[in-house]
């Protein structure tokens, strides 16, 4: 089986670029995923960000998740559980405006170093989508500004810990999906495993990988590249032994912006009926998603379809 794809940025700086861009191009064509290494981001900023997470989890959310564990019975669980994910979580938004300083029990340091992770973060997202775009032909810039909206991108990070579960293949760490969003940038726990992906039918672990970043697509990218790129199903297995921290952060359009697949990329042939993709507003999307995120994404495409084609016959169906 081929490997799973590692990307060291700092090669784009020099004779191996082409080869590197390759590399993504590839990945971004066959994987939906690929590993950053040497991304620029500082290591000492990241081990900051994970001393403090678990710090974090430690004193505020170990104790919560046990007590929850227990109202609701799930160490005994026989069957398998289909509604629920065997983690603790917060979400920190961003952009367009941050809310860091209106989450609860977070250390004044905590949030400091969250906020410049978060800088960093966005800044690496805007400079893969501008690789992706000289990838797919696009012009530079194409990609955020499809995502810009009235008010610029979304920008969000969701804080996970996958506590040690008796019964990982009874309940999932996070069960399959895809991210409904644009590009997503995860820093994981180095030592403990359990991410996975579907390639060809099979899940295959992300490895762990000390300072890395693993990067991902999201729906929108599919939609935006007309498939030329997909987003990929993934999961999260929990250990029976151990605690996995994940932080994961969202670069997505903004609510209001348009979301359709770039004219160049859309071939000359078709006609607007048989468009594999549809044209839609992101949060409609998003309103969507949130019922059906642990489904497969072509019943959302097909639903956002109908919506288009409703709005465009709107004043024929109603005459
Ligand atoms: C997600 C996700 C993976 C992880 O939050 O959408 O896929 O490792 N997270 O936590
Ligand atoms: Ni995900």
């Amino acid at each position: 089986m081929e490997n799973f794809p590692m990307i060291n940025l700092e090669k784009l700086n020099g004779e191996e670029r082409g080869a590197t861009m390759e590399i993504i191009k590839d990945a971004c064509e066959n994987w939906g995923f690929f590993e950053l290494i040497n991304h620029g981001i500082s290591h000492e900023l990241m081990d900051t960000v994970e001393r403090l997470t678990k710090e974090h989890y430690q004193k505020c959310m170990e104790q919560r998740f046990k007590e929850l564990v227990a109202t609701k019975g799930l160490e005994g669980v026989q069957t398998e559980v289909n509604d629920l994910d065997w983690e603790s979580t917060f979400f920190l938004r961003h952009l367009p405006h941050s809310n860091i300083s209106e989450i609860p029990d977070l250390q004044d340091e905590y949030r400091k170093v969250m906020k410049e992770f978060a800088l960093r973060l966005e800044k690496l997202a805007e400079e893969l989508l501008d690789l992706l775009c000289e990838n797919l032909g696009l012009e530079k810039g194409y990609l955020k500004k499809a995502f810009h909206g009235s008010k610029g991108p979304f920008f969000g990070t969701k804080v996970s810990n996958y506590p040690p579960c008796p019964k990982p293949d009874l309940i999932k760490g996070l069960r399959a999906h895809t991210d409904a969003g644009g590009i997503i940038l995860l820093f994981q726990d180095d030592k403990v495993s359990g991410l996975q992906l579907l390639k060809d039918d099979q899940w295959i672990d992300v490895p762990p990988m000390r300072h890395s970043i693993v990067i991902n697509l999201g729906d929108q990218i599919e939609v935006i590249t007309n498939g030329k790129y997909k987003s990929v199903m993934h999961r999260v297995i929990a250990q029976t032994d151990r605690n996995r921290m994940s932080i994961a952060s969202f670069y997505n359009p903004g609510g209001d912006a348009v979301i359709y697949p770039a004219p160049t990329l859309v071939e000359k042939e078709a006609n607007e009926n048989n468009n594999l993709y549809p044209k839609f507003v992101f949060e409609d999307y998003m309103k969507l998603y949130a019922g059906l995120k642990f489904q497969a994404k072509e019943p959302r495409f097909e639903a956002m379809k109908a919506i288009e084609s409703n709005v465009n016959v709107g004043p024929i169906a109603t005459a």
